[in-house]
């Protein structure tokens, strides 16, 4: 019998921050990788906007013998998680949320939130915030208006110029930068050239440790004892998609 596979999607490339944590704890999966370039940047759209989006794509996935969807975008699950969930019974659904838990769980004391427009926005930061910050903790709540686009683009000089733009002024102040966008990984060493001192915090171990659960679970885990294939699909061009094949290349050495 043919296996069944993990889907996983966002708005371009920042899903494989999240591939690359699922490859080293599940590497004998079969991955169906969903980069929607075409309609990136998710963080500036509305709800109604994403949940149609997301709906086409868990559509998509399903229909491509899915048997887990793993929304690897900070905003897609903010947004539309809950009613993905309500509207699709039969598929488990794993997602992403800023890892302010993290900071709370490591006692950082000036943690900087840099996230999409949208998860800044959003109500499911103001409860993880109500749910995990300490008295004497400080949350700085960073926007990345157009950085998640800019990444896709690879535009490496417009990036600095904007991480300096909204970030340098934390420079002396935070000890820690909680990455609430799964693009955001992929321009860390960008961010520690502005903010060398700050500890960079992000979700994708837990995400990757969330899906195992998941599988075992509900007992559908992948047992065979060689490598996976991984199919990569961008909604804009073929040329993305080889770039990040090389990129998940490059991350896998
Ligand atoms: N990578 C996404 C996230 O985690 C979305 C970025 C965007 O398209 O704005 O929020």
């Amino acid at each position: 019998m043919k296996n069944k596979k993990i889907g996983i999607f966002d708005s371009g490339i920042g899903g494989l921050s999240i591939l690359i944590e699922l490859l080293k704890i599940l590497p004998n999966e079969d991955y169906l990788f969903y980069e929607d370039s075409i309609n990136n940047p998710y963080g500036e759209k509305s709800e109604e906007e994403l949940f149609d989006i997301t709906s086409n794509i868990v559509d998509y996935l399903i229909s491509n013998d899915c048997k887990i969807i793993v929304i690897a975008c900070n905003t897609a699950t903010t947004s539309c998680m809950k009613k993905l969930r309500e509207k699709y019974k039969e598929i488990i659904f794993v997602g992403t949320v800023p890892a302010i838990k993290v900071a709370y769980d490591n006692n950082y004391k000036d943690t900087i939130l840099l996230a999409t427009p949208y998860t800044i926005k959003s109500t499911r930061v103001e409860e993880l915030i109500h749910d995990y910050k300490n008295n004497d903790q400080n949350i700085y709540l960073v926007s990345g208006k157009n950085l998640a686009n800019l990444i896709d683009n690879n535009d490496q000089e417009s990036i600095n110029t904007l991480l300096k733009e909204i970030l340098l002024h934390y420079k002396e102040k935070a000890d820690s930068i909680v990455l609430g966008c799964t693009h955001y990984p992929l321009i860390a060493d960008n961010i520690k050239n502005i903010l060398p001192n700050c500890e960079i915090l992000d979700g994708s171990v837990g995400v990757a440790k969330e899906v195992l659960h998941q599988l075992e679970l509900n007992n559908i885990k992948n047992n065979s004892i060689t490598r996976g294939n991984i199919i990569i699909k961008n909604t804009k061009s073929d040329e993305l998609v080889t770039r990040s094949y090389e990129i998940l290349e490059d991350m896998l050495k």
